[in-house]
């Protein structure tokens, strides 16, 4: 008798718990605390669902990201669902999404001698000099292979290359660590945050760790041999050690760290998974080759000497066309993450102070609103201006990247010396792509390439 109660209780319970737990996020997040944070009580939230407790949307995330490989689809179901209306939907993704960084003058202050370092005429013409040489040899060498895993070995080059620009580091046994590690971390960048050992973002914390511990070392080196005299600048490192304020405060060592660390981060990858789509798409599309290869040998015909600067490169009308229609399909930077500093509104709905503000820049760019034939690629689609609010491939504002310039130039001198000397083809025409961390090609882009 007293079990048959406690099954009927149990089960007349379940209904009502079930769908508590399937609303949790809703009723704590968006009643609870919204009502609690907000300064004026009567907070309109915008339209959408927050899912599981802890977990929150991240299920329905990876479905379309990691499942399905639909990733535009993660937001159309949303707007299937709740209208276009003001195209901001309510959701609770990575647990909580946490940011690091510097603000306000600081920020501005190693924004710009960052940009200065890196980004600007000057340090362009610079950089394309000492780039181009391990891009030419490394394309000879892999004549010679069978075929080539252009992802990974277009990683060595631009990580020799930048390893050696940014912190003096040679090719060779430590830099391979150093690369081992930031790839640890880049594997954390959209996993949720469990901190457990086994797990990604576990993993990640770990590499991040040894990625400081690297550059302390390097760094305690440094001081050591230049006692209390600023670092004579030799690369990006010496140069963040020497930046000062108005009241000639450096940066603490562990600003150094964080920001040598951040923009090796910032640009190890990116540029690389940029190139691998751009050889991805020259190969589909011959005729877009044809002219690109055209538009190079011209130059090349000018020259007497190998080496393009940079001057040269940036004025290649249709190349930097072909980059900027790479860039915009690749899409690497799915999206990037603000945190409201107060109670705002936005047409008629209240952002709460605290919450994250997830900007879904991949469908700027696959949006057929703003072009026409989205998935295709048309560098010709770059003929006219382009809206600048239509392209956000390196965001926008004060955070726009620091490193867009030297990203484009150097897929540019890549593709000049690729399409005036080499050919390819791909092995798996038909590979998967992967959109976590970022889009790539299941198979690295494994190809045969031989000379012209
Ligand atoms: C095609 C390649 C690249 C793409 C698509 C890209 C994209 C982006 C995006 C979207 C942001 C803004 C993040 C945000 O708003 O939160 C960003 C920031 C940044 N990027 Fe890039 N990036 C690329 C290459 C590079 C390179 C080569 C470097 C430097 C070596 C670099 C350094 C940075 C830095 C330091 C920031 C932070 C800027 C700040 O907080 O003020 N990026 N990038």
């Amino acid at each position: 008798m007293a079990m048959g109660l406690w099954s009927t209780v149990v089960i007349g319970l379940l209904p009502p718990v079930g769908w508590l737990l399937w609303r949790w996020n809703d009723v704590w997040y968006g009643l609870v605390m919204a009502t609690l944070r907000s300064s004026k009580g009567d907070t309109k939230l915008p339209p959408g669902k927050m899912g599981l407790p802890i977990l929150g949307d991240t299920i329905s995330f990876l479905w379309y990201f990691k499942f399905l490989r639909r990733p535009d689809d993660y937001i159309n179901s949303k707007r299937h669902k709740y209208g276009d209306g003001i195209g901001m939907y309510k959701t609770h993704l990575f647990g909580k999404t946490s940011l690091a960084g510097v603000h306000g003058k600081a920020h501005l202050r190693l924004r710009s001698f960052v940009s200065r370092s890196i980004n600007q005429p000057d340090a362009l013409r610079q950089i394309a000099l000492a780039m181009q040489p391990r891009m030419i040899s490394a394309l000879q060498s892999w004549t010679k292979c069978r075929k080539i895993t252009f992802y990974d070995e277009m990683k060595k080059v631009s990580f020799e290359n930048i390893g050696m620009y940014f912190a003096s580091i040679e090719p060779g046994a430590t830099l391979e660590r150093l690369k081992k590690y930031l790839a640890g971390v880049v594997s954390g960048f959209r996993a949720y945050p469990l901190n457990i050992p086994g797990f990604t973002f576990y993993h990640a914390l770990q590499c991040r760790r040894k990625t400081q511990e690297f550059f302390r070392e390097e760094l305690d080196k440094r001081r050591k041999n230049n006692g209390e005299n600023d670092q004579p600048i030799q690369d990006l490192m010496d140069g963040l050690m020497n930046i000062k304020d108005e009241d000639g405060n450096h940066l603490s060592d562990t600003e150094v760290l964080d920001n040598i660390t951040g923009i090796l981060l910032a640009g190890f990858e990116s540029t690389v998974v940029v190139t691998t789509w751009a050889l991805y798409y020259l190969a589909k599309y011959p005729n877009v080759l044809q002219k690109l290869r055209e538009e190079n040998l011209s130059l090349k015909s000018n020259k007497s000497e190998l080496l393009v600067t940079s001057d040269e490169i940036l004025k290649l009308e249709y190349t930097m066309k072909v980059v900027d229609e790479t860039i915009r399909l690749a899409n690497i930077a799915g999206f990037v993450v603000r945190v409201a500093t107060k109670d705002f509104e936005y047409q008629g709905y209240t952002i709460p102070k605290g919450w994250n503000v997830i900007v879904w820049l991949r469908n700027v760019h696959t949006d057929p609103k703003n072009f026409d034939h989205p998935l295709c690629f048309d560098p010709d689609r770059w003929n006219g201006s382009m809206l600048p609010e239509n392209f956000q491939a390196f965001g926008a504002g004060p955070r726009i990247c620091v490193g867009n310039m030297l990203a484009r130039l150097q897929i540019a001198m890549f593709l000049h010396h690729l399409s005036t000397g080499y050919k390819w083809q791909l092995v798996n025409p038909d590979a998967k792509v992967k959109y976590l961390p970022h889009s790539k090609l299941e198979d690295g882009l494994e190809i045969t390439i031989e000379k012209l």
